[in-house]
């Protein structure tokens, strides 16, 4: 374990695509983590997985846009003290096909907004406290380029994704000189099972294994602080491979 390794890590949506990717790479290098995710059998076979090899892993079946997240910050605690590494990595693009605005419900909108942006919020409140309490420690969320661009059919998920980047930077505006940092990382395209929901026509092989981001965006724990929104190709870990 190096100093940039966290002891302890949360990962919300840790049971496919980069969610895993980050929890099982975490794991690999001695951090103790706790797996979240609505599903509880995909989340106990990765947690199996990581314990196979010698690592450390816990499971918290929930959904991260059911309401009050004291219970799971107090599963946390529970499990694995206070946290040095929160990464609010699940999220939801909406209905499927993504509807135009002039056809998303407000349902919808509610939901992916639930989900995308009060969740990570109300975990983000609900553990802080700790960990402004060992003053250290990292929390990340997962942003993508329709919070910055105008996609059809992006609006609920692309307006969620803005207004976490938002949070995220006023978090880390508010943690400085606290000794925890904040910042949001654009991972780019994957291969996972949200991007072939969302565009099932593209060709897998065009886009970056989330393995290969994953492993790009924890370089980032151990470099300087800087800007509090990345994307993941400009991160100084260097391109990540498709
Ligand atoms: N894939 C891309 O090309 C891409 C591009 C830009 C940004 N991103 C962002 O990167 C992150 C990871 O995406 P991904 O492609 O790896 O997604 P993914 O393969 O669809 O995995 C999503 C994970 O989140 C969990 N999850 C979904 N809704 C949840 C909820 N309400 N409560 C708790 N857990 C929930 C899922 O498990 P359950 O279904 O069991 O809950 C699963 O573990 C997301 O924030 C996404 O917006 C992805």
């Amino acid at each position: 374990m190096t100093n940039s390794t966290p002891r302890t890590a949360l990962v919300t949506g840790a049971s496919r695509g980069l969610g895993r990717a980050l929890a099982e790479q975490l794991a690999a290098r001695g951090t103790e983590v706790v797996l979240l995710a609505r599903h509880a059998n995909p989340l106990e076979e990765v947690a199996a997985g990581i314990r196979s090899r010698g690592g450390r892993a816990h499971v918290i079946a929930h959904d991260v846009g059911a309401g009050d997240a004291s219970a799971i910050a107090a599963r946390v605690a529970a499990l694995v003290g206070p946290l040095d590494l929160l990464i609010h990595n699940a999220s939801t693009l909406g209905p499927l096909p993504m509807p135009e605005l002039g056809e998303l419900r407000d349902e919808a909108l509610v939901r992916v907004f639930e989900v995308n942006v009060l969740g990570p919020q109300r975990l983000t409140r609900a553990l802080l406290g700790p960990m402004r309490r060992e003053g250290r420690g990292t929390i990340i969320t997962l942003s993508s380029d329709a919070a910055t661009q105008a996609y059809p059919g992006w609006g609920a998920y692309g307006a969620s994704k803005a207004a976490l980047d938002q949070l995220t930077a006023v978090l880390a505006a508010e943690l400085e000189g606290s000794g925890l940092r904040a910042f949001a990382i654009d991972p780019g395209e994957m291969d996972t099972r949200m991007h072939a929901d969302a565009l099932p026509e593209a060709d897998p092989s065009s886009l970056a294994r989330p393995e290969a981001v994953a492993a790009s965006v924890l370089a980032q724990l151990a470099a300087e602080a800087g800007p509090t929104r990345l994307r993941v190709d400009a991160l100084p870990a260097g391109r990540v491979s498709r």
